[in-house]
């Protein structure tokens, strides 16, 4: 309980705290949460607040901007007129300032309009440099910061954090806190869709997208957030004359994807530091011959694991669920895409979705051809851990159903909210950490060595 505080919601621990059940899998935790509902924080609440002044940048945000991490896409938004959509910034050492000019777009969704959202990349920047940012125009001005990663190389450490359907509860809240204040400092955020959860509001109330760019700005707009798309950025609404999906998410965040040859933004790559990322698209087609198929197929042979070892995929909709919920729903592109991960020896596959947490065994479940039967996933060394990590914290509360046994391949799952870590050491070790948003800041509930598939090709079953 130490460090939650802000809040009214009464926290209930179970008595059991974090006793392993011993079943066919591996562990279930029974630490037990809370038993109120996952509410909302009011519009009111002091994370929402706009910046205070005349058509003051709001909303602030950065990722990736580029293949290799020299250039950073900075967006925000202005309310009262569109003003200036050019970037200042320095870096640490130089007071030289230079400018970037970027675009703004607005965008209407049923009766609500949109302010003017920009978009302006930086390019050119120096591998591993601080540099300072300013956006917004007369006496309303913000300055925030950033470092841009190293040059990829096989031993760079770097450290990522993970969070996935993230929302705007006092949950979600909370999470991002014992992120921030994690002293594993990520230095990046890798998020695996679900952002703000607009969708659960009537008419899909786009006032929640514009909440949550509030809330989250305080980590987002000095260190990137790599975005994935999920169910929730669809906002397919045609009852409300909304046809086109991903509208909302689309117009507010940008992301790189033209610079690994996709076609669109909701799958794409990048580099950074010693990872290389493959970003996938649970809600766009993936079936053979689709564009995300051919983009996919042809960029898994470019990964050089010399110069990024570490091969990270995210997706939503996880491939390996044992909870009650979204049962099996990531299934289909399990099938398409599994052969591939086990021949490229994928180290890791984050994805979000199911309101909780849930670790792999090193598994594959590719034998099976219509006809012969082998259908059961089996124990692989060259096929990814599986982590679902959909439990930032939203209103629509935990995923506490899980299914009985625990099946062979699950090796950890827990009903709680909280984010990760995954902190590469050099091309051969990277230590992970799972923690929960209700302990100590840094208190783990599960962590595992990661191996690395292409440069340590042992067998970590046995070293436990
Ligand atoms: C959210 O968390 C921050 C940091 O811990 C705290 O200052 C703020 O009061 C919290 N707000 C709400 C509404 O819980
Ligand atoms: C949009 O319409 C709903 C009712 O359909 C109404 O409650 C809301 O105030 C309207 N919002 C705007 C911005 O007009
Ligand atoms: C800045 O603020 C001063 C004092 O309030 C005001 O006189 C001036 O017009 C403002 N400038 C701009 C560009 O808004
Ligand atoms: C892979 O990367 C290493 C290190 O940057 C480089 O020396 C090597 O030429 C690259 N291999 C290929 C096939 O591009
Ligand atoms: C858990 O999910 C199963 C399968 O959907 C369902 O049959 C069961 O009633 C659920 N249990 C609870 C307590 O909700
Ligand atoms: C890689 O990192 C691990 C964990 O910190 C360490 O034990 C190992 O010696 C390192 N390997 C090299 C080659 O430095
Ligand atoms: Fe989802």
């Amino acid at each position: 309980m130490m460090g939650v505080q802000g809040s009214s919601i009464v926290v209930v621990l179970g008595l059991l705290l974090n006793v392993a059940v011993l079943c066919n899998g591996g562990k279930t935790s029974t630490f037990v949460r809370k038993v109120e509902k996952t509410v909302d924080m009011p519009l009111d609440s002091d994370v929402f607040q706009a910046p205070p002044g005349y058509n003051a940048p709001q909303q602030v945000h950065i990722t990736q901007g580029d293949l290799v991490g020299k250039a950073v896409i900075v967006s925000w938004v202005t309310v009262d007129e569109p003003g200036s959509s050019t970037v200042l910034y320095w870096s640490e050492n130089s007071k030289q300032k230079k400018q970037a000019k970027g675009k703004f777009v607005t965008y209407r969704f049923y009766n609500y309009t949109s302010g003017y959202i920009h978009h302006s990349t930086i390019r050119n920047l120096k591998f591993n440099t601080k540099y300072y940012y300013e956006v917004g125009i007369g006496n309303t001005t913000r300055q925030f910061w950033f470092i841009t990663p190293p040059e990829s190389g096989p031993d760079v450490p770097y450290t990522f954090g993970l969070i996935g359907d993230l929302g705007q509860s006092y949950d979600s809240n909370r999470t991002l806190t014992h992120y921030e204040k994690n002293t594993q400092k990520g230095e990046t955020v890798l998020f695996v869709g679900d952002l703000s959860y607009a969708d659960n509001y009537p008419n899909h109330d786009n006032v929640r997208w514009d909440t949550w760019g509030r809330f989250v700005e305080r980590s987002v707009a000095y260190q990137p957030w790599i975005w994935t798309a999920g169910n929730h950025e669809i906002d397919f609404a045609p009852e409300l004359g909304e046809t086109k999906p991903f509208k909302p998410y689309t117009h507010r965040y940008h992301v790189p994807y033209k610079a690994s040859e996709s076609t669109q933004p909701f799958w794409y790559s990048i580099k950074r530091a010693s990872a290389y990322i493959i970003v996938l698209a649970s809600y766009s087609a993936y079936g053979k011959y689709t564009p995300q198929y051919k983009w996919l197929e042809e960029e898994l042979p470019k990964v050089n694991r010399t110069e990024t070892p570490w091969l990270i995929v995210l997706m939503h909709s996880p491939w390996y669920n044992s909870y009650n919920y979204h049962y099996m729903e990531g299934e289909t592109m399990r099938v398409m895409y599994e052969p591939w991960f086990v021949k490229y020896k994928v180290d890791v596959v984050f994805a979000g979705h199911v309101h909780a947490y849930e670790r792999s065994e090193r598994v594959s479940n590719i034998a099976y051809n219509v006809v012969n039967g082998i259908c059961t996933p089996i124990k692989d060394q060259s096929a990814p851990v599986y982590i679902t990590i959909g439990d930032g914290g939203n209103l629509e509360g935990l995923a506490t159903n899980m299914t009985e046994p625990q099946p062979d391949y699950s090796a950890y799952r827990e009903a709680s909210f909280g984010h990760a870590i995954f902190d590469i050491k050099n091309r051969t070790h990277a230590y992970y950490s799972w923690h929960r948003n209700q302990d100590g800041f840094s208190v783990e509930a599960d962590t595992l060595w990661f191996f690395n598939r292409y440069w340590h090709q042992i067998d970590d079953s046995k070293i436990g």
